[in-house]
């Protein structure tokens, strides 16, 4: 069962949470993060998943204004991937997104994770786009 919690930008969690997206979804395209994506994180939310206290996934939220939040940066620990800890965390962040009166989340997924967004009610939107030098699409949820 993985616990779900909030981390501060900048904390010790906030610290644990970099390391394991960089190694996840930057390093192995050979990327770092922009200037840009560093200049919204700390306007964003940052939410770990844990198990028996250790991080093995985390995701990111950024508010949109007027009920809709982008989700990005979610990551699996790879030896934990396919283990239902992406359903987990994402369960537990939207639980708490509603009662933030949060009624839609848009991503932008991986060409490779688009059954696992299916899998947790997101549709597909538009046409696919090329993002990070990797195939993508626009996918949406509404909550409630
Ligand atoms: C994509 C990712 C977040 C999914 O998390 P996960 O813990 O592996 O997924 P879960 O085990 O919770 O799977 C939940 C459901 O989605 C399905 N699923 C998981 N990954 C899937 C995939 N890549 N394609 C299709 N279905 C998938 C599972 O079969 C499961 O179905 P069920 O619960 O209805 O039986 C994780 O694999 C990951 O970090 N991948 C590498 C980084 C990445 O691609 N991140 C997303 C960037 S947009």
């Amino acid at each position: 069962m993985v616990q779900v919690a909030e981390a501060e930008f900048g904390s010790k969690s906030y610290g644990e949470m970099l390391t394991l997206r960089k190694r996840i979804l930057r390093d192995p395209l050979g990327l770092e993060w922009t200037e840009e994506e560093e200049s919204w994180e700390s306007r964003e939310r940052h939410f770990e998943g844990r198990v028996d206290n250790e991080m093995v996934a985390c995701v990111v939220i950024r508010p949109l204004g007027n009920g809709g939040v982008k989700l990005r940066q979610m990551a699996v620990e790879p030896a934990r991937q396919g283990t239902g800890i992406g359903r987990g965390l994402l369960e537990g962040v939207e639980k708490i997104l509603i009662t933030d009166e949060v009624d839609r989340i848009e991503l932008n997924a991986r060409d490779t994770a688009v059954g696992f967004y299916e899998r947790l009610g997101f549709r597909k939107v538009g046409e696919e786009f090329v993002e990070v030098t990797i195939p993508h699409w626009k996918m949406v949820k509404t909550l409630r």
